[in-house]
Protein backbone atom coordinates (compact mmCIF):
# COMPACT_ATOMS: atom_id res chain seq x y z
CA UNK A 1 0.00 0.00 0.00
CA UNK A 2 1.03 3.67 -0.55
CA UNK A 3 1.06 6.68 1.42
CA UNK A 4 0.14 10.23 -0.14
CA UNK A 5 2.23 13.12 1.09
CA UNK A 6 3.80 13.92 3.98
CA UNK A 7 0.09 14.18 5.02
CA UNK A 8 -0.16 10.23 5.44
CA UNK A 9 -3.22 9.85 2.92
CA UNK A 10 -3.41 6.00 3.11
CA UNK A 11 -7.47 5.32 3.29
CA UNK A 12 -10.01 6.94 1.70
CA UNK A 13 -13.53 7.33 1.66
CA UNK A 14 -15.26 8.23 -2.01
CA UNK A 15 -18.89 9.14 -1.10
CA UNK A 16 -21.22 8.17 -4.14
CA UNK A 17 -18.10 6.36 -5.40
CA UNK A 18 -20.34 3.88 -7.62
CA UNK A 19 -21.89 6.49 -9.80
CA UNK A 20 -20.56 7.64 -12.79
CA UNK A 21 -17.39 10.56 -12.10
CA UNK A 22 -16.95 8.57 -8.33
CA UNK A 23 -15.89 5.09 -10.19
CA UNK A 24 -13.38 6.61 -12.29
CA UNK A 25 -11.96 8.03 -8.79
CA UNK A 26 -11.77 4.52 -7.42
CA UNK A 27 -9.51 3.54 -10.20
CA UNK A 28 -7.43 5.90 -10.21
CA UNK A 29 -7.18 5.80 -6.09
CA UNK A 30 -6.75 2.24 -6.44
CA UNK A 31 -4.09 2.65 -9.26
CA UNK A 32 -2.25 5.15 -6.93
CA UNK A 33 -2.24 2.47 -4.42
CA UNK A 34 -4.63 3.62 -1.90
CA UNK A 35 -6.87 1.95 0.32
CA UNK A 36 -11.06 2.54 -0.67
CA UNK A 37 -14.21 2.63 1.29
CA UNK A 38 -17.10 3.62 -1.01
CA UNK A 39 -20.00 4.69 0.74
CA UNK A 40 -23.42 4.67 -1.98
CA UNK A 41 -26.84 4.34 -1.74
CA UNK A 42 -26.76 3.16 -5.22
CA UNK A 43 -29.67 5.92 -5.55
CA UNK A 44 -28.64 6.71 -9.31
CA UNK A 45 -26.05 3.97 -9.45
CA UNK A 46 -25.30 -0.12 -9.62
CA UNK A 47 -22.80 -2.32 -7.65
CA UNK A 48 -22.25 -3.63 -11.10
CA UNK A 49 -19.78 -0.55 -11.20
CA UNK A 50 -17.84 -1.29 -8.43
CA UNK A 51 -17.13 -4.68 -9.68
CA UNK A 52 -16.19 -3.86 -12.47
CA UNK A 53 -13.85 -1.35 -11.19
CA UNK A 54 -11.95 -4.10 -9.41
CA UNK A 55 -11.59 -5.94 -12.25
CA UNK A 56 -10.00 -3.21 -13.85
CA UNK A 57 -7.50 -2.20 -10.88
CA UNK A 58 -7.34 -5.89 -9.73
CA UNK A 59 -7.93 -4.78 -6.18
CA UNK A 60 -10.82 -4.56 -3.91
CA UNK A 61 -12.77 -1.87 -2.98
CA UNK A 62 -14.98 -1.75 0.45
CA UNK A 63 -18.43 -1.00 -0.22
CA UNK A 64 -21.25 0.07 2.19
CA UNK A 65 -24.91 0.36 0.97
CA UNK A 66 -25.37 2.99 3.09
CA UNK A 67 -27.55 6.73 2.92
CA UNK A 68 -25.27 9.43 3.80
CA UNK A 69 -28.09 10.85 5.60
CA UNK A 70 -28.83 7.52 8.12
CA UNK A 71 -25.84 9.26 10.67
CA UNK A 72 -25.78 6.19 12.51
CA UNK A 73 -24.71 3.80 9.62
CA UNK A 74 -22.97 6.24 8.52
CA UNK A 75 -20.79 6.49 12.06
CA UNK A 76 -20.33 2.94 12.30
CA UNK A 77 -17.96 3.36 9.04
CA UNK A 78 -16.28 5.60 10.73
CA UNK A 79 -15.76 3.69 13.83
CA UNK A 80 -14.32 0.65 11.92
CA UNK A 81 -12.10 2.31 9.53
CA UNK A 82 -9.22 4.75 9.77
CA UNK A 83 -10.17 7.09 7.12
CA UNK A 84 -7.35 9.77 6.00
CA UNK A 85 -9.12 11.77 2.94
CA UNK A 86 -12.83 11.93 2.11
CA UNK A 87 -14.03 12.97 -1.70
CA UNK A 88 -17.45 13.45 -1.40
CA UNK A 89 -19.63 12.97 -4.55
CA UNK A 90 -22.79 11.96 -2.84
CA UNK A 91 -25.68 13.98 -4.40
CA UNK A 92 -28.67 14.14 -6.47
CA UNK A 93 -27.33 16.33 -10.30
CA UNK A 94 -30.58 16.66 -12.20
CA UNK A 95 -30.89 20.32 -12.69
CA UNK A 96 -34.39 20.11 -13.86
CA UNK A 97 -35.80 17.59 -11.45
CA UNK A 98 -34.31 20.03 -8.99
CA UNK A 99 -36.60 22.59 -10.17
CA UNK A 100 -39.57 20.09 -9.16
CA UNK A 101 -38.52 18.76 -6.12
CA UNK A 102 -36.00 21.68 -4.45
CA UNK A 103 -36.87 20.18 -1.24
CA UNK A 104 -35.61 16.87 -1.84
CA UNK A 105 -32.20 18.44 -3.40
CA UNK A 106 -32.01 20.85 0.06
CA UNK A 107 -32.95 17.39 1.84
CA UNK A 108 -29.99 14.74 0.40
CA UNK A 109 -27.67 16.93 -1.03
CA UNK A 110 -27.11 19.52 2.00
CA UNK A 111 -28.25 16.95 4.71
CA UNK A 112 -25.69 14.23 3.82
CA UNK A 113 -23.14 16.83 4.10
CA UNK A 114 -23.66 17.92 7.27
CA UNK A 115 -23.77 14.34 8.79
CA UNK A 116 -20.54 13.85 7.10
CA UNK A 117 -18.99 16.88 8.69
CA UNK A 118 -19.96 16.09 11.97
CA UNK A 119 -18.21 12.61 11.60
CA UNK A 120 -14.98 14.34 10.14
CA UNK A 121 -15.03 16.56 13.17
CA UNK A 122 -15.93 13.61 15.29
CA UNK A 123 -13.22 11.14 14.17
CA UNK A 124 -10.30 14.23 13.71
CA UNK A 125 -10.71 13.35 10.02
CA UNK A 126 -8.31 15.98 8.05
CA UNK A 127 -9.56 16.25 4.73
CA UNK A 128 -12.17 16.60 2.19
CA UNK A 129 -12.29 16.81 -1.69
CA UNK A 130 -15.69 18.26 -2.78
CA UNK A 131 -17.43 17.43 -5.89
CA UNK A 132 -18.72 21.13 -6.85
CA UNK A 133 -19.46 22.45 -10.58
CA UNK A 134 -19.12 25.10 -12.98
CA UNK A 135 -22.70 25.72 -12.29
CA UNK A 136 -21.50 28.08 -8.90
CA UNK A 137 -20.94 30.11 -11.74
CA UNK A 138 -24.27 30.71 -13.10
CA UNK A 139 -23.88 32.67 -16.55
CA UNK A 140 -20.90 34.11 -16.23
CA UNK A 141 -19.90 37.57 -17.81
CA UNK A 142 -17.17 36.43 -20.20
CA UNK A 143 -15.35 33.44 -20.62
CA UNK A 144 -12.86 31.88 -19.82
CA UNK A 145 -14.09 31.42 -16.10
CA UNK A 146 -11.98 31.92 -13.38
CA UNK A 147 -11.97 30.57 -9.51
CA UNK A 148 -12.25 34.56 -9.12
CA UNK A 149 -15.69 35.26 -10.72
CA UNK A 150 -18.50 36.02 -8.64
CA UNK A 151 -20.77 32.95 -7.84
CA UNK A 152 -24.45 32.99 -8.69
CA UNK A 153 -26.36 29.78 -9.25
CA UNK A 154 -29.36 29.83 -11.19
CA UNK A 155 -31.03 26.58 -9.91
CA UNK A 156 -31.72 24.46 -7.01
CA UNK A 157 -29.14 22.18 -7.62
CA UNK A 158 -26.55 24.89 -8.55
CA UNK A 159 -27.14 26.25 -4.88
CA UNK A 160 -26.78 23.18 -3.05
CA UNK A 161 -22.96 23.25 -4.50
CA UNK A 162 -22.96 26.71 -3.23
CA UNK A 163 -24.36 26.26 -0.03
CA UNK A 164 -22.25 23.08 0.63
CA UNK A 165 -19.13 25.25 -0.71
CA UNK A 166 -20.22 27.98 2.19
CA UNK A 167 -20.49 25.36 4.96
CA UNK A 168 -17.13 23.81 3.64
CA UNK A 169 -15.21 27.22 4.04
CA UNK A 170 -16.78 27.72 7.34
CA UNK A 171 -15.47 24.23 8.70
CA UNK A 172 -12.65 25.00 6.91
CA UNK A 173 -11.74 28.30 9.00
CA UNK A 174 -13.16 26.82 12.08
CA UNK A 175 -11.43 23.23 12.37
CA UNK A 176 -8.69 21.06 11.67
CA UNK A 177 -10.15 20.15 8.44
CA UNK A 178 -8.36 21.21 5.05
CA UNK A 179 -10.70 21.78 1.82
CA UNK A 180 -10.52 21.50 -1.70
CA UNK A 181 -13.15 22.35 -3.97
CA UNK A 182 -13.15 21.19 -7.39
CA UNK A 183 -15.72 22.56 -10.00
CA UNK A 184 -16.22 20.40 -12.82
CA UNK A 185 -17.08 21.47 -16.14
CA UNK A 186 -18.43 19.01 -18.57
CA UNK A 187 -17.41 15.56 -17.87
CA UNK A 188 -17.99 13.27 -20.80
CA UNK A 189 -16.36 10.19 -21.78
CA UNK A 190 -15.44 6.82 -20.35
CA UNK A 191 -12.87 4.34 -18.83
CA UNK A 192 -10.81 3.14 -22.43
CA UNK A 193 -11.70 -0.51 -21.17
CA UNK A 194 -15.61 0.06 -21.90
CA UNK A 195 -16.16 -1.72 -18.55
CA UNK A 196 -17.21 1.56 -16.89
CA UNK A 197 -18.53 4.96 -18.03
CA UNK A 198 -22.15 6.86 -17.80
CA UNK A 199 -25.51 4.78 -17.16
CA UNK A 200 -28.06 7.05 -16.68
CA UNK A 201 -31.26 6.47 -15.28
CA UNK A 202 -34.19 6.63 -17.55
CA UNK A 203 -33.85 9.69 -20.00
CA UNK A 204 -30.54 11.65 -20.11
CA UNK A 205 -30.01 14.68 -18.35
CA UNK A 206 -26.32 15.81 -20.30
CA UNK A 207 -26.03 15.25 -23.98
CA UNK A 208 -23.88 12.38 -24.67
CA UNK A 209 -25.26 10.22 -23.57
CA UNK A 210 -28.15 11.39 -25.40
CA UNK A 211 -26.22 11.56 -28.64
CA UNK A 212 -24.76 8.07 -27.86
CA UNK A 213 -28.17 6.68 -27.52
CA UNK A 214 -29.35 8.35 -30.34
CA UNK A 215 -26.15 6.40 -32.42
CA UNK A 216 -27.18 3.70 -31.03
CA UNK A 217 -31.08 3.47 -32.48
CA UNK A 218 -32.53 3.89 -29.20
CA UNK A 219 -34.00 7.04 -29.41
CA UNK A 220 -35.08 9.40 -32.76
CA UNK A 221 -33.38 12.13 -33.08
CA UNK A 222 -30.92 14.91 -30.53
CA UNK A 223 -32.92 17.60 -29.42
CA UNK A 224 -30.71 20.56 -29.77
CA UNK A 225 -32.06 23.67 -27.32
CA UNK A 226 -31.45 26.93 -28.94
CA UNK A 227 -29.68 27.47 -32.39
CA UNK A 228 -29.47 31.35 -32.19
CA UNK A 229 -26.74 31.66 -29.19
CA UNK A 230 -24.15 33.77 -29.98
CA UNK A 231 -21.50 31.46 -30.64
CA UNK A 232 -19.45 30.14 -33.19
CA UNK A 233 -22.40 28.00 -35.02
CA UNK A 234 -25.53 28.92 -32.58
CA UNK A 235 -25.44 26.19 -30.62
CA UNK A 236 -23.84 26.49 -26.81
CA UNK A 237 -20.69 25.92 -25.88
CA UNK A 238 -19.42 23.83 -23.35
CA UNK A 239 -15.66 22.49 -21.80
CA UNK A 240 -16.02 18.77 -22.23
CA UNK A 241 -13.74 17.19 -19.70
CA UNK A 242 -12.92 13.39 -19.85
CA UNK A 243 -14.01 11.66 -16.89
CA UNK A 244 -10.46 10.26 -16.42
CA UNK A 245 -8.21 13.24 -16.73
CA UNK A 246 -11.64 14.93 -13.68
CA UNK A 247 -10.63 11.57 -11.81
CA UNK A 248 -6.50 11.74 -11.91
CA UNK A 249 -7.49 15.98 -11.22
CA UNK A 250 -8.90 14.28 -7.53
CA UNK A 251 -5.41 12.03 -6.63
CA UNK A 252 -3.12 16.13 -7.47
CA UNK A 253 -6.24 17.50 -5.31
CA UNK A 254 -5.04 14.84 -2.25
CA UNK A 255 -1.46 14.97 -2.55
CA UNK A 256 -1.68 18.57 -2.62
CA UNK A 257 -3.42 18.32 1.00
CA UNK A 258 -1.58 15.17 2.09
CA UNK A 259 1.55 17.76 1.35
CA UNK A 260 -0.29 21.14 3.04
CA UNK A 261 -0.20 19.08 6.36
CA UNK A 262 -2.38 22.42 7.30
CA UNK A 263 -0.32 25.05 6.08
CA UNK A 264 -1.71 27.79 3.44
CA UNK A 265 -4.82 27.51 2.12
CA UNK A 266 -7.57 25.94 4.34
CA UNK A 267 -10.23 25.70 1.90
CA UNK A 268 -9.05 26.45 -1.93
CA UNK A 269 -11.32 26.25 -5.10
CA UNK A 270 -9.70 25.20 -8.42
CA UNK A 271 -11.74 24.57 -11.88
CA UNK A 272 -11.19 21.30 -13.19
CA UNK A 273 -11.94 21.61 -17.25
CA UNK A 274 -9.57 21.97 -20.30
CA UNK A 275 -9.77 25.42 -21.05
CA UNK A 276 -11.61 24.79 -24.48
CA UNK A 277 -15.19 25.07 -25.47
CA UNK A 278 -16.76 22.95 -28.21
CA UNK A 279 -20.32 23.83 -29.82
CA UNK A 280 -23.32 21.25 -29.49
CA UNK A 281 -22.76 20.81 -33.23
CA UNK A 282 -18.59 19.98 -32.82
CA UNK A 283 -19.85 17.55 -30.72
CA UNK A 284 -22.30 15.62 -32.67
CA UNK A 285 -19.61 15.85 -35.65
CA UNK A 286 -17.06 14.31 -33.44
CA UNK A 287 -19.40 11.31 -32.57
CA UNK A 288 -20.36 11.22 -36.22
CA UNK A 289 -16.61 10.45 -36.63
CA UNK A 290 -16.42 8.17 -33.93
CA UNK A 291 -19.30 5.58 -34.31
CA UNK A 292 -18.92 5.92 -38.14
CA UNK A 293 -23.16 6.95 -39.45
CA UNK A 294 -24.73 10.81 -39.04
CA UNK A 295 -26.61 11.37 -36.05
CA UNK A 296 -29.85 13.05 -36.74
CA UNK A 297 -30.92 16.12 -34.71
CA UNK A 298 -33.33 19.08 -34.36
CA UNK A 299 -32.86 22.47 -33.09
CA UNK A 300 -35.59 23.54 -30.72
CA UNK A 301 -36.43 26.42 -28.66
CA UNK A 302 -33.82 27.23 -25.84
CA UNK A 303 -34.56 26.04 -22.20
CA UNK A 304 -35.02 28.24 -19.50
CA UNK A 305 -31.83 28.77 -17.56
CA UNK A 306 -29.41 27.43 -20.27
CA UNK A 307 -26.22 29.65 -20.72
CA UNK A 308 -24.31 30.63 -24.48
CA UNK A 309 -21.10 29.57 -23.55
CA UNK A 310 -19.16 28.34 -20.14
CA UNK A 311 -15.40 27.43 -20.28
CA UNK A 312 -12.50 27.25 -17.99
CA UNK A 313 -9.52 29.38 -17.42
CA UNK A 314 -7.92 26.00 -15.69
CA UNK A 315 -4.85 27.74 -14.75
CA UNK A 316 -4.74 27.37 -11.11
CA UNK A 317 -5.34 23.43 -11.20
CA UNK A 318 -2.62 23.37 -13.85
CA UNK A 319 -0.29 25.29 -11.49
CA UNK A 320 -0.95 24.68 -7.93
CA UNK A 321 -2.25 20.62 -8.58
CA UNK A 322 0.54 20.25 -11.62
CA UNK A 323 -2.61 18.84 -13.49
CA UNK A 324 -3.61 19.39 -17.15
CA UNK A 325 -6.44 17.88 -18.89
CA UNK A 326 -4.88 15.62 -21.60
CA UNK A 327 -7.72 14.07 -23.36
CA UNK A 328 -8.91 15.04 -27.05
CA UNK A 329 -12.48 15.76 -27.96
CA UNK A 330 -12.37 12.06 -30.57
CA UNK A 331 -10.75 10.22 -27.46
CA UNK A 332 -13.92 11.43 -25.32
CA UNK A 333 -15.80 10.82 -28.28
CA UNK A 334 -14.00 7.31 -28.63
CA UNK A 335 -14.68 6.09 -25.08
CA UNK A 336 -17.94 6.93 -25.10
CA UNK A 337 -18.87 4.73 -28.07
CA UNK A 338 -16.92 2.12 -26.77
CA UNK A 339 -18.76 1.83 -23.67
CA UNK A 340 -21.55 2.51 -24.73
CA UNK A 341 -21.50 -0.45 -27.46
CA UNK A 342 -20.19 -2.42 -25.07
CA UNK A 343 -23.04 -1.58 -22.55
CA UNK A 344 -26.24 -1.16 -24.70
CA UNK A 345 -28.03 -1.46 -21.03
CA UNK A 346 -25.03 0.52 -19.05
CA UNK A 347 -25.05 -2.17 -16.27
CA UNK A 348 -28.32 -3.96 -16.32
CA UNK A 349 -27.77 -7.67 -17.89
CA UNK A 350 -31.02 -8.48 -19.10
N1 LIG B 1 -21.78 14.62 -14.15
C1 LIG B 1 -21.68 15.94 -14.23
O1 LIG B 1 -21.89 16.52 -15.30
C2 LIG B 1 -21.26 16.76 -13.03
C3 LIG B 1 -20.83 18.09 -13.21
C4 LIG B 1 -20.47 18.84 -12.09
C5 LIG B 1 -20.55 18.28 -10.82
N2 LIG B 1 -20.99 16.99 -10.67
C6 LIG B 1 -21.10 16.44 -9.31
O2 LIG B 1 -20.26 15.31 -9.20
C7 LIG B 1 -20.86 14.34 -8.30
C8 LIG B 1 -20.91 13.00 -9.00
O3 LIG B 1 -21.66 13.13 -10.20
P1 LIG B 1 -21.96 11.89 -11.15
O4 LIG B 1 -22.15 12.42 -12.51
O5 LIG B 1 -20.99 10.80 -10.91
O6 LIG B 1 -23.40 11.47 -10.60
P2 LIG B 1 -23.97 10.05 -10.19
O7 LIG B 1 -25.44 10.21 -9.95
O8 LIG B 1 -23.55 9.03 -11.17
O9 LIG B 1 -23.21 9.79 -8.80
C9 LIG B 1 -23.68 10.27 -7.57
C10 LIG B 1 -23.76 9.08 -6.62
O10 LIG B 1 -24.21 9.54 -5.34
C11 LIG B 1 -25.11 8.56 -4.83
N3 LIG B 1 -25.94 9.24 -3.83
C12 LIG B 1 -26.83 10.26 -4.03
N4 LIG B 1 -27.36 10.63 -2.86
C13 LIG B 1 -26.82 9.83 -1.90
C14 LIG B 1 -26.99 9.73 -0.49
N5 LIG B 1 -27.85 10.50 0.18
N6 LIG B 1 -26.26 8.81 0.17
C15 LIG B 1 -25.40 7.99 -0.48
N7 LIG B 1 -25.21 8.04 -1.80
C16 LIG B 1 -25.91 8.96 -2.51
C17 LIG B 1 -25.83 8.02 -6.06
O11 LIG B 1 -26.39 6.73 -5.85
C18 LIG B 1 -24.72 8.00 -7.09
O12 LIG B 1 -24.04 6.77 -7.10
C19 LIG B 1 -22.22 14.91 -7.92
O13 LIG B 1 -22.08 15.56 -6.67
C20 LIG B 1 -22.49 15.93 -9.02
O14 LIG B 1 -23.34 16.96 -8.58
C21 LIG B 1 -21.34 16.22 -11.75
Amino acid sequence: MRILGRGRIKTVLVTGGAGYIGSHICVELLDAGLEVIVVDNLSNSSQEALNRVEKIAGKTVLFYQIDLQDKARVKTVFETHTIDAVIHLAGLKSVGDSGRLPLKYYQNNIYSTLVLLEMLEQFSVKNIVFSSSATVYGDPATVPVTEQFPLRATNPYGRTKLMIEEILRDVANSSHIQVVLLRYFNPIGAHESGLIGEAPNGSPNNLLPYVSQVAMGQRDKVLIFGGDYPTIDGTGVRDYIHVVDLAKGHIRALQKIAENEGKGERCQAYNLGTGHGHSVIEVINAFEEACGHKITYKIVDRRSGDIAECYANPNLANQKLNWRAEKTLPEMMKDTWRWQTKNPKGYKSD
